[in-house]
């Protein structure tokens, strides 16, 4: 890719949904991505072939503008819609500039959701975890893939917070419609500063993939 993401070296399980993603869904299928951000997996998705259908609330997100890196810099970054242009990937993703627990564009049917690191941002708090999955769920045709990787507590204060979850716990939100085909938990680890947490941080990591009984 000639352009890069400001979450680029941020871990993820990414490759494990793709992975799973290759295996059950055509290329071509559409693919939902919550959080889509500056784009950092929504442009390997549309670069693989898929539809992609990204939501994100964040306008700097989408469109760009200055941001706070490490070392004390601010400088411009490129958005969402301005990467998908330069790497002439623009025309297969739809945004939607929206907050995804306000959107009415959800009752659109996908192959496949995913999610990476949105649901515990405090604005989100307001509603319950369940709702959030609910909603990532309803997305999902028979057959689909529901992906999402996400914060797991570390501190007090997030044991506190549901949207701070385990696998196990997010088990309970997938009935018999559902079947769980991988979950996986990091230990603590230390991530470098990045963009949105300019110092040295630690992070616990979850995976859960699941896959939407055909009916
Ligand atoms: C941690 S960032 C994504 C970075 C990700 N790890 C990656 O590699 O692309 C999570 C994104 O989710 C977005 N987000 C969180 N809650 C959202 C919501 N309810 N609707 C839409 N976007 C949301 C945030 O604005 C943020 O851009």
């Amino acid at each position: 890719m000639e352009t890069q993401s400001l979450w680029e070296h941020t871990l993820t399980f990414f490759p494990q949904f793709l992975a799973a993603l290759t295996e059950r869904v055509p290329a071509e299928s559409t693919v939902a991505v919550i959080g889509a951000s500056d784009g950092r997996l929504v442009l390997p998705l549309a670069a693989a072939g898929y539809r992609v259908l990204a939501f994100e609330r964040d306008p700097l997100a989408l469109h760009g503008g200055e941001v706070s890196l490490p070392g004390d810099v601010s400088p411009h970054a490129m958005g969402l819609i301005g990467r998908l242009k330069i790497e002439g990937l623009y025309d297969q993703v739809q945004i939607v500039e929206e907050d995804f627990l306000q959107t009415h564009a959800n009752d659109a049917k996908c192959d496949a959701v995913w999610t990476s690191c949105s649901w515990h941002y405090s604005a989100n708090h307001h509603r319950s975890l369940a709702e959030f999955v609910t909603r990532m769920q309803s997305l999902v045709r028979p057959g689909g893939l529901f992906g999402a990787e996400f914060m797991m507590p570390i501190e007090p204060r997030q044991a506190g917070i549901e949207h701070y979850t385990s696998p196990e716990k997010l088990s309970c939100h997938f009935n018999d419609q559902w079947r769980v085909l991988l979950t996986l938990s990091t230990n603590e680890f230390t991530e470098r500063a990045h963009a949105g947490q300019l110092q040295d941080h630690t992070h616990r990591m979850g995976l859960f993939l699941a896959a939407h009984v055909p009916t």
